[in-house]
This record gives C-alpha cells, sequence and structure tokens, in this order.
C-alpha cells in the first residue's frame, strides 16, 4: 500500500529524550552481563533497527562487533511464518555470544526464525533486545532480553520504523492515525 494513497497523521508517542534514556539504560544492563572479554557479536535487522543499533552499540562500552540481517515476509505481515532471507550476516557465529537488535516485535515469528537460524549455526548464546514490544499481537512465544518499551496494537513508525518506507527519519515514535474515508475502503 502506498502511503501517498491513504490520509493519516503521526501523533508523538515517545519522544526523543525517553529514547535517549532507554537506550543508555539498555545498553548499561547489556554492558553488566556481558562482563568476559569474549566478544560479543551484536546484529541488527534491517532497516527497522538501524538508528536503535547505531545508538545502542555507541553506548556500550566493550569491544563488539557489528553485522546486519534482513528478512521480508510473504503477503502482508509475518502472519504464518513465512519470513525470507534478504540478506544474511558476513560474520561467523559459531561459538560467539550473540545479540539479536530489532525495532519492534510484533507477532514474533521474525525472531523466532533469526534466533533458531542462529542456534542452528552454534551460537554460544544468543539473546534478544527490541526496542518496541507490541506484546497483544504475538502469536508464537519469543524471550526479549532487553525491551525498550511495551506498547499496543498500534501501528508507529519514527527511529527507524516505516509506513509503506515513509517516516524512518523521525527523531521520535509516532502512532499513524487514519483517517474513516481510509478505513471503509
Ligand atoms: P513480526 O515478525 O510480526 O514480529 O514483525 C516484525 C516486523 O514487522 C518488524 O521488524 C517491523 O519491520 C514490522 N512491523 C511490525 N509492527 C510494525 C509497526 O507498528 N510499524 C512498523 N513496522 C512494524
Ligand atoms: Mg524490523
Amino acid at each position: 500500500m502506498a502511503a501517498e494513497k491513504h490520509s493519516h497523521r503521526v501523533r508523538p508517542l515517545i519522544e526523543a529524550t525517553a529514547l535517549a534514556r532507554r537506550v543508555g539504560e539498555l545498553a548499561a544492563e547489556i554492558e553488566r552481563d556481558y562482563p568476559g572479554s569474549d566478544e560479543l557479536v551484536v546484529i541488527g535487522v534491517l532497516k527497522g533497527a538501524v538508528f536503535f543499533v547505531a545508538d545502542l552499540t555507541r553506548a556500550i562500552r566493550r569491544p563488539l562487533t557489528l553485522d546486519f540481517f534482513q528478512t521480508s515476509s510473504y503477503g502482508s505481515g509475518t502472519s504464518g511464518g513465512e519470513v525470507r532471507i534478504k540478506r544474511d550476516i558476513e560474520l561467523s557465529i559459531r561459538g560467539r555470544d550473540v545479540l539479536l537488535v530489532e525495532d519492534i516485535v510484533d507477532t514474533g515469528w521474525t525472531l523466532r526464525t533469526i534466533l533458531d537460524l542462529f542456534r542452528f549455526r552454534g551460537a554460544r548464546s544468543v539473546r534478544l533486545c527490541a526496542l518496541l514490544d507490541k506484546h497483544e499481537a504475538r502469536e508464537v512465544e519469543v524471550p526479549i532480553d532487553y525491551c525498550g518499551f511495551r506498547i499496543g496494537r498500534d501501528f508507529v513508525v519514527g527511529y527507524g520504523l516505516d509506513y509503506a518506507e515513509r517516516y524512518r527519519n523521525l527523531p521520535y515514535i509516532g502512532v499513524v492515525e487514519f483517517t474513516e474515508e481510509e478505513q471503509t475502503s
């Protein structure tokens, strides 16, 4: 669906200062949980987690390596669990501690799929960090070790998240509110 066909507005939900504060808290928790000198591999899920993983990793004061994974789903959303790999990671994760960083967990299928794949590849540990958790929308259980904010079922944009590829560059998280004509079409 093309955003320009649907009149809507974006209502601010989580402001930039609140995001920055929470990212700092998550980074501190992660630092505490990985005290060893072993290499931590941080893997961001493209494209939505790009700003989150950039801010988070710069706040983690310990050695780490950074890589990216990209998925897409069939049809509308990941409902049903058909998650496709669009871009695989380049680094080896065998025997490594992996921190998977995602923008939002909705049905849970995306993270569930990547988590299972990384475990299969022999990672020593895989933990999940998600900025936003749409808990009520979950279809498959995923253990989120580090969660930024729990939100409702609303469609959100900004700080990496998009609506038809728009709004990724908003510095805050907002809710997309549609007009009445559009809900009936
Ligand atoms: P899941 O596999 O259903 O958990 O879906 C996760 C992916 O769906 C996220 O990585 C987002 O790309 C996308 N997504 C889910 N909810 C939203 C939203 O409210 N705004 C923007 N993207 C979303
Ligand atoms: Mg995503």
